[in-house]
């Protein structure tokens, strides 16, 4: 297992998601802003994204899985939900990378089903080219080519997820 130099630094990393905060703080002041974070991946860029933020807000989470090792089942587990009640809620859903499009699209038909005030989408990662299903998202981090990335908060095996920075991965036979 190879985990080649990093795609984005820790630096870039920091830069990037303090653009997207202060777009969020501009579009949600006046707002009641539920920041929705999907684990596992979601942990460091929502903690690092919520922390940006200037407008008020409170937090939840949903606990979901879809991949299993590389290869995506198309199919999406609910561990945990919501506990938040989300009508009169805009709540922001918050993912670390978004791939296929199965996974939020699920999780977004999910929540509108409990008619929140608003919805809206952030991802820190768009592997664009790979899309099966049509999501829209509003917050975009960077868009990225179809290669397999780990580290902040993203896995293979559930392992790199702490590396502080995003690097490629390649797996050696
Ligand atoms: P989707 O349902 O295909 O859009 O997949 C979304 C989920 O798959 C993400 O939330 C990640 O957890 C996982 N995923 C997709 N691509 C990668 C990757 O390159 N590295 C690590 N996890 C990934
Ligand atoms: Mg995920």
């Amino acid at each position: 297992m190879i985990v080649g130099k990093p795609l984005f630094t820790t630096k870039e990393i920091q830069t990037k998601v303090r653009e997207l905060a202060d777009r969020i703080s501009a579009d949600y002041s006046g707002k009641d802003l539920l920041a929705v974070g999907i684990l596992r991946g979601a942990f460091m860029f929502f903690s690092d994204l919520v922390r940006a933020i200037k407008a008020p807000l409170t937090i939840d989470f949903i606990v979901a899985s879809s991949y299993v090792k590389m290869a995506t089942l198309g199919e999406v587990k609910i561990h945990c939900d919501i506990r938040e009640d989300i009508s009169d809620k805009d709540v922001l859903l918050i993912d670390d990378i978004i791939d296929s499009g199965i996974t939020l699209n699920q999780i977004r038909e999910r929540i509108l089903a409990r008619r929140p005030s608003s919805l809206k989408i952030c991802v820190f990662l768009d592997k664009k080219e790979r899309r099966m299903v049509d999501v829209p998202v509003d917050y975009i981090g960077f868009e990225i080519p179809n290669e397999y990335v780990v580290g902040y908060g993203l896995d293979y095996d559930n392992k790199f997820r702490n590396l502080p920075y995003i690097s490629i991965f390649k797996k050696k036979a």
